[in-house]
């Protein structure tokens, strides 16, 4: 079984979350989304992962080289211009062959990993695994009908979906669904189209199990989404992942599951209250506060501040008094408040802004 890794910009609308770089490489719990990923073709026992590379690449083939930290042999396709999901497969199919694949959408992050996908195809031998779960808006997503667990219909983002089941980003297939991607057209925004392809799989008479995925799933599109992964996994991560290094001086107060990178300082006066993971070479200072959920990435300040539920990428400097919630700070910015700033601030700011208040 092969391994396909969607990791950029494939369809034709780029998504509006690229304020600070490519947003496959924005970290959650300080791993790059995209790891997740990779991390569960190895834990489903793949070996051979293409990684087909849209317009937004950059850090991508830097951070993951040949794959060989993850267990993996990984390989890069281009795309070429963005022609939808069923188009990358097409990209693909030298390097797929005859091998059956599950193909991952990189912005993606689900607990239950792709594992039950394979076993679900090793037991049954269907023709598609696709994964199925409940959400409160079906119109962002593809939406799948069901009788039981027999599919009545599938549909790309539709005006006026027919069920509350949107069709998660992790997809199994067996080579059937090749010559049926060969027979797509373009759908209305230009695309060709992964639901349509499943669909028309579907039609042709082939068997498509659908697995109710278990935990939680999240299609990383939006800020809020990328916070809400960030509790998710901050809070799903077992106690022994979060390791201690740096120092913590003593009258710092460090409660529950805090990781501390190495060359971290806390210093006296200090709070941080978990679950919260802090990178490599941060600095807290000042009687600087740190809430739950909180993820700080390497050489990041909080001099002064408090910061809860939110992300801050390398090299951010947040100085002054104020509270950051739910709040991304992208990379290298600086944030300074003076006495009279506001307390309370939520923001999503992209790499290296200045804010002074
Ligand atoms: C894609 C698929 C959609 C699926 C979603 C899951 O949408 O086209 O069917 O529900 O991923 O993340 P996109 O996020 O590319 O708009």
């Amino acid at each position: 079984m092969k391994g396909l890794l969607l990791a950029g910009g494939h369809g034709t609308r780029l998504r509006p979350l690229t304020f600070t770089g490519n947003k496959h490489m924005i970290p959650v719990a300080n791993q790059p989304i995209l790891f997740y990923g990779l991390r569960h073709l190895a834990e489903a026992g793949i070996r051979d992962v293409a990684i087909v590379l849209g317009p937004i690449r950059e850090g991508i083939q830097e951070r993951i080289g040949d794959g060989g930290a993850f267990g993996l042999r990984v390989t890069y396709i281009e795309q070429g211009p963005p022609r939808g999901l069923a188009d990358a497969v097409r990209c693909a199919r030298e390097f797929l062959a005859e091998d059956p694949f599950v193909m991952y959408l990189g912005d993606n992050l689900l607990q239950q990993g792709v594992r039950p996908f394979r076993e679900l195809y090793e037991r049954d031998r269907p023709d598609a695994v696709v994964g199925a779960t409940r959400v409160a808006d079906p119109r962002r997503y593809g939406v799948v009908e069901l009788d039981g667990n027999r599919i009545l219909s599938l549909e790309e983002k539709p005006a006026v979906p027919r069920s509350p089941f949107a069709l998660i980003g992790v997809y199994l297939f067996s080579p059937s669904i090749h010559p049926i991607i060969e027979r797509l057209t373009p759908s209305r925004r230009g695309e060709l189209e992964i639901t349509e392809a499943i669909w028309n799989l579907h039609r042709a008479g082939h068997r498509i199990d659908v697995q109710r995925v278990e935990g939680w799933w999240k299609d990383t599109g939006l800020p809020e989404d990328l916070l809400e992964a960030n509790e998710r996994v901050l809070q799903s991560m077992p106690p022994g992942q979060f390791e201690r290094q740096g120092t913590v001086a003593p009258g710092a107060a460090v409660t529950g599951s805090v990781g501390i990178g190495a060359d971290t300082k806390v210093a006296a006066g200090c709070s941080l209250e978990g679950p919260i993971v802090t990178g490599r070479g941060v600095a807290i200072a000042g009687g600087a506060r740190i809430g739950p959920f909180s993820a700080l990435g390497d050489g990041v300040a909080v001099v002064g501040a408090a910061i809860e539920r939110s992300i801050v990428l390398e090299g951010a400097r947040i100085e002054g008094p104020i509270r950051l919630r739910d709040s991304i700070v992208g990379r290298s910015v600086t944030i300074r408040a003076g006495p009279g700033a506001p307390r309370d601030l939520s923001l999503v700011v992209g790499d290296a802004a200045r804010i002074e208040l």
